[in-house]
């Protein structure tokens, strides 16, 4: 698949960035049909663009204490990302809650990924909530945006099993090598065009997943 005909895609990062190297490799692929074009932190010290720079990857930090508010930081965002070119707009540990007017101009063509089965446990410390409620399967998501945190339409998941000895750490880490599994499979299905966001808080797919 020639470049041009792959879909631009820009990455939003906060920290550590394996959801974003896992897209970045994944877009490696001769017939993976997105292009990654930017990589955009809000945090300067992100240790995730150091590594998109390695890749030859377009890496800019926008720091939220650059701008006085909300507003200016998220039109920075957004300049930087249509300067890009991006079509899709994928968040990889954007720890920011976006603006609705954020949300709506992206609406249908931004995803985000999140170490939950949606809709249980939304927010933070997910991997101890599962623990604590005694879920016997955990996992993650990978969503589109919407202006509730962790609320859109559901593209895909990956399940896995809680086993007795679990700490928070040891589930997160099956957990994450879940997230690097799953991102990339629904970045590719929206950028195909086999999902779009339904009405009605549900993601319509066009082509059955097979599992
Ligand atoms: C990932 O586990 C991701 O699911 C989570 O942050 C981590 C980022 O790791 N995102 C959220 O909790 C969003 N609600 P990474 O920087 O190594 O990809």
């Amino acid at each position: 698949m020639s470049a041009a005909e792959r879909v631009p895609v820009a990455v939003l990062i906060s920290g550590r960035g394996s959801n974003m190297g896992a897209l970045v490799a994944a877009s490696q692929e001769p017939d993976f049909p997105a292009r990654i074009v930017c990589v955009i932190s809000d945090k300067a010290d992100a240790a995730g663009l150091a590594h998109a720079r390695e890749q030859g990857i377009e890496a800019v930090a926008v720091p939220r204490r650059d701008y006085p508010s909300k507003a200016e930081h998220e039109a920075a965002v957004i300049a930087t990302i249509e300067a890009s070119g991006a079509r899709i707009i994928a968040l990889a540990g954007y720890m920011r809650l976006l603006s609705a007017d954020f949300v709506r101009r992206y609406a249908g063509r931004m995803i985000n990924i999140h170490p939950s089965l949606l809709p249980a446990f939304p927010g933070l410390a997910t991997h101890e909530r599962a623990l604590a409620a005694g879920c016997r399967v955990h996992g993650c998501t990978v969503h589109f945006v919407t202006e509730g945190m962790d609320e859109g339409p559901i593209i895909e998941q990956e399940a896995i099993r809680v086993v007795p000895d679990d700490t928070a750490d040891t589930l997160a880490a099956r957990v994450l090598a879940a997230e690097h599994r799953i991102y990339p499979r629904a970045l590719a299905m929206l950028a195909r065009g086999e999902v779009r966001m339904g009405s009605g808080g549900r993601t319509v797919h066009k082509v059955p997943s097979g599992d």
